[in-house]
């Protein structure tokens, strides 16, 4: 785990990106932030170490010239507006599993809100164990723990809040996408971002929640693997230009916080309403592979607890868990 930023750094960074194109002395960063001008000068240093190119000249001072494409907190804390989610960001170049990591901080105690994110996974983890590819610096890999006031059975409803916030940020970013249930967003008929939730709970109240989140924003088709690529897209794919990884990340975080809040204030009715405006699935002819059971319908519905409604041959059945498959993808 590297070292949290040193809250001066911090301070020095955002003083220069303050003065954008413009020249600022030390001396005027110094007396502004009442460092002395050796501690002024480590930190621009500290900050060039991490792929900040700071321009430095005698007798006009120092100049912002380019930001690293990163995740790290320097980037992403100026950018989030929330009041938990994300103000403890734990990061990493690179990690097995964010979903993991922030499990363990979890059993450790940490705090509501609390987000593991990476550069890059090596053991990234989806549905059923299948592997989520994970390059490194292309995309947005993170989760978060959540210390939610509810019952178990109710924790499923968790994941329509996230995948609901996922496609909230990727159209707020100009993607135009939409929630496959339970926890797919697509764009194109295509797999765009995933969640992936796990939890820890007595009979009666849950203890942690870990929302595991992965969102492709600049991978190319040559970044998926071979099989992937007629079913995987990203934001680059879709809106043919990069999108900063930062400002999608603070955007994430900021939509998961409003509908939690939404959630924990009014309960899941505003989340059904909401999810099914943006569902690609009802009214669609479905295949629900549920692990064994395969049954073929038409997905009418959530209900009220965030299940699945498909009128199949024997009626209509309540689908708690299983793949939806789209037999005529938009
Ligand atoms: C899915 O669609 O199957 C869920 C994908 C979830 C992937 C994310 S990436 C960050 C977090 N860490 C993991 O190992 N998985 C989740």
């Amino acid at each position: 785990m590297p070292p949290e930023p040193h809250a001066s750094e911090e301070l020095v960074l955002a003083f220069l990106a303050e003065a954008g194109d413009e020249f600022v002395s030390g001396e005027a960063i110094s007396d502004k932030l009442g460092l002395t001008r050796a501690a002024v000068w480590k930190h621009v240093e500290a900050l060039r170490a991490q792929g900040y190119r700071i321009d430095a000249m005698p007798a006009r001072g120092y100049r912002l010239a380019a930001v690293p494409d990163r995740l790290t907190p320097l980037e992403i804390r100026p950018l989030l507006n929330t009041h938990d989610l994300g103000q403890v960001l734990h990061w990493y170049e690179e990690i097995g599993s964010t979903s993991d990591r922030a499990k363990e901080l979890a059993e450790d105690g940490a705090e509501h809100g609390e987000v593991v994110i990476a550069e890059a996974q090596t053991a990234g983890r989806g549905r059923r164990g299948r592997v989520w590819v994970s390059p490194p610096r292309k995309n947005l890999y993170f989760s978060v723990v959540l210390r939610p006031d509810l019952p178990p059975s109710r924790a499923p409803e968790l994941t329509l809040v996230a995948s609901l916030a996922l496609c909230d940020a990727l159209r707020q970013a100009g993607v135009a996408a939409g929630i496959k249930w339970p926890n797919d967003v697509l764009a194109s008929g295509r797999k765009i971002a995933g969640v992936l939730t796990e939890l820890a709970a007595e009979p009666d109240r849950v203890h942690w929640v870990v929302v595991g989140a992965g969102v492709n924003v600049n991978a190319r088709r040559e970044d998926f693997p071979e099989e992937l690529r007629e079913e995987a897209t990203s934001v680059l794919i879709e809106r043919g230009q990069p999108a900063p990884r930062a400002l999608l990340a603070a955007a994430c975080f900021t939509a998961l916080e409003d509908w939690l809040d939404r959630h924990a204030e009014e309960g899941f009715a505003p989340i059904r309403e909401a999810w099914r405006s943006r569902s690609v699935t009802l009214g669609r002819e479905v295949v629900v592979d549920e692990g064994g059971r395969r049954l073929s319908g038409v997905a009418e519905d959530i209900d009220d607890a965030g299940a699945l409604l498909v009128r199949g041959p024997a009626g209509l059945e309540r689908v708690l868990a299983g793949d939806v498959t789209l037999v005529r993808p938009r």
